[in-house]
């Protein structure tokens, strides 16, 4: 009888390992989406926030990092930009100086909310371009200080600013995944090809496994035929990839930055923060598809 229980007990280990392997992969990938548009004003940050505090709420360690100089994800969340000892500004020039990477502890802050961290922006990220300019390897600067917290977070998730320059490269460059917000308005589709193309020459010469995972209806007005058109647009050039949780053009959405509060936070139940809340259930689903 003792003889057999060992091998048994080897087999049962095995076949539990192989049977949860996705549960068990899922828990140990951290994950990295950047929430990019180039446009301006089409829902990146409302997203970005929305995004992460719908994950850590969902009990996932998350880190959200604010890559834009106007710092509207920091301020977002209610947290004054100009109050932080360290933003990702000032931890860019700790990385360049030091030529080491930045133990995590230095990296993260607290959001006074369970599992979201953040690392803020400052308007100094204005300075970006400058100081990159002469680095070496400077599209990388953002995925070698995301290094050290890649498994300590399940999620990180990056706001970049509206253009398609170096912080924006950079948050391509760091990501698993993007999400692409599109607001349901004229000249939607405007600039998605030169965004396209970019994506495109990132995954060719700095991050091969770069992929669009959703694209999002943002500020849909179903009372409106210009929404409707839009959608439609939207769907057929993209397919699949578009979300098919529609972010309502909705007034709780709208307020919800001056309460320095997330949608999902100040208004759980409106429409806003309900479709935000399927959203992250449909990004969980794909990041499982990709490990099953
Ligand atoms: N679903 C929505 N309903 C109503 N208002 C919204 C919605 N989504 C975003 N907004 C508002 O639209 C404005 C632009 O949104 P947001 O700041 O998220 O866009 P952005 O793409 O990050 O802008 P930027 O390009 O300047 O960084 C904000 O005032 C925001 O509160
Ligand atoms: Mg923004």
């Amino acid at each position: 009888m003792r003889e057999d229980f060992a091998p048994r007990a080897v087999w049962f280990w095995q076949e539990l390992v192989f049977r949860h392997r996705n549960i068990l992969l899922v828990q140990r990938h951290g994950w990295t989406l950047a929430v990019v548009n180039q446009k301006g004003g089409v829902g990146k940050t409302t997203t970005a926030i929305n995004l992460a505090a719908g994950l850590a709420l969902e009990g996932e360690l998350t880190l959200l990092v604010d890559a834009d100089p106007q710092a509207n994800a920091t301020s977002g969340l209610g947290i004054d930009p100009r109050g932080q000892p360290e933003n990702l500004f000032t931890l860019i020039q700790a990385l360049l100086t030091t030529q080491d990477t930045l133990t995590g502890d230095r990296m993260t802050f607290s959001t006074a909310r369970p599992n979201l961290h953040l690392i803020p922006a400052s308007i100094d990220l204005v300075g970006a371009d400058v100081l990159l300019a002469s680095q070496i390897a400077r599209e990388t600067i953002l995925q070698r200080l995301l290094a050290p917290l890649r498994d300590r977070y399940t999620w990180i998730v990056i706001d970049t600013p509206p253009s398609l320059g170096i912080l924006t490269i950079n948050a391509l460059t760091a990501a698993d995944g993007l999400i692409v917000p599109v607001q349901c308005e004229y000249y939607a589709l405007e600039g998605l090809s030169h965004l396209l193309q970019t994506v495109d020459l990132v995954r060719r010469h700095l991050n091969p496994q770069l992929e669009i995972w959703k694209v999002v209806l943002t500020m849909h007005d179903s009372r409106t035929r210009l929404s409707e058109q839009v959608e439609h647009e939207v769907r057929k050039f993209f397919g699949a990839k578009v979300a098919q949780s529609v972010i309502p053009r909705n007034i709780r959405v709208s307020e919800s930055p001056s309460f320095g509060q997330p949608v999902i936070e100040y208004a759980p139940l409106s429409r806003g923060a309900q479709a935000y809340s399927a959203l992250v259930k449909e990004v969980k689903q794909h990041a499982a598809s990709c490990v099953g």
